[in-house]
């Protein structure tokens, strides 16, 4: 076998990767049940403990290793204990997908502007958008120093990039977070790097989750499709290849880089 095939045959075996907000129904899941499918050890990580204990159960049935923590990621000790629990079982870190977000307002209609939004909300969506991102990466860093290298991969999203002022609008305290996501990713790729250690960002558009199923109706995601180069609309799928691609070996001399997924979003 060449080293490209063994590359892409065995592309996360003997690997460990922590994915925050994995709990069933989200992309989170999606991301876990893919690097498990891949040869992962996968820690399953979620505030809502069913949800993860049911990806869990969905990894362990078709064949992968994979433990449910329920954490809240901006409780330092309690996302310190995550990583014990992931380095414990499998005995290091080697990917950490910072997933986990709330996104509050953002898909009900009509959406609020800014200056109704409470201070306490605000402030709650940067704290585990941002601050929570921040402490899963600290909580991993010594462990991937450690072993010579990681990966990670922080979730922004399409809103806090491009030029368009239309859908970011009225959505301020999500769009401030995930361009905080953004700065985040720079920030700890410069600092990280000379320890092997990979951060990159991806951007996704809208894409059909069961959170945003509960939110946004069938013909408002077909307008975002509508709006899209590629006039589909999206699905966890679509977004999953991308991230394996910044959790994989084939990405290792890219880091603090943000991939937009969005079928080429343009604008109303
Ligand atoms: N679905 C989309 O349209 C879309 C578009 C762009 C970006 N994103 C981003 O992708 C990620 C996943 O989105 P989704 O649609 O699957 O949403 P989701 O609501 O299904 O998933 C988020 C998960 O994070 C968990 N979570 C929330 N707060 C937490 C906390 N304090 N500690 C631990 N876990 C916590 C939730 O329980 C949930 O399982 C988010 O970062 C979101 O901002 C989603």
């Amino acid at each position: 076998m060449t080293a490209l095939q063994s590359r892409v045959t065995e592309r996360f075996a003997g690997r460990t990767a922590i994915v925050t907000g994995a709990g069933v129904g989200g992309l989170g899941a999606a991301y876990a049940e893919a690097l498990a499918a891949g040869g992962a050890r996968v820690v399953v990580a979620d505030v809502r403990g069913a949800e993860a204990e049911a990806t869990a159960e969905r990894i362990t049935a078709a064949g992968g290793e994979a433990l449910a923590v329920e954490v809240d990621i901006t409780d330092e000790g309690g996302v310190e204990s995550m990583v014990d629990a992931a380095v414990g079982r499998f005995g290091g870190v080697d990917i950490l997908i910072n997933n986990a977000a709330v996104m509050f307002r953002f898909l009900d209609e009509p959406r609020t502007p800014f200056w109704e939004v409470p201070l306490a909300e605000f402030e709650l969506v940067q704290r585990v958008n941002v601050t929570g991102s921040w402490l899963c990466a600290k909580a991993v860093f010594p462990h991937m120093k450690r072993q010579g290298g990681g990966k990670i991969v922080n979730v922004s999203s399409n809103m806090a990039l491009g030029t368009d002022l239309v859908w970011p609008a009225q959505m301020a305290a999500y769009t401030t977070s995930k361009a905080g996501v953004i700065g985040l990713t720079r920030a700890l790729a410069g600092e990280a790097g000379p320890h092997g250690i990979t951060v990159n960002a991806v951007a996704p558009g809208v894409t059909n989750t069961e959170t945003v199923g509960e939110h946004i109706a069938a013909d408002r995601m077909e307008a975002v499709a509508q709006s899209q180069a590629l006039r589909r609309q999206a699905w966890p799928e679509d977004i999953v290849g991308t991230v394996l691609f910044l959790c994989s070996s084939d990405s290792d001399f890219m880091t603090g880089q943000v991939l937009r997924i969005d079928g080429g979003f343009i604008t109303h």
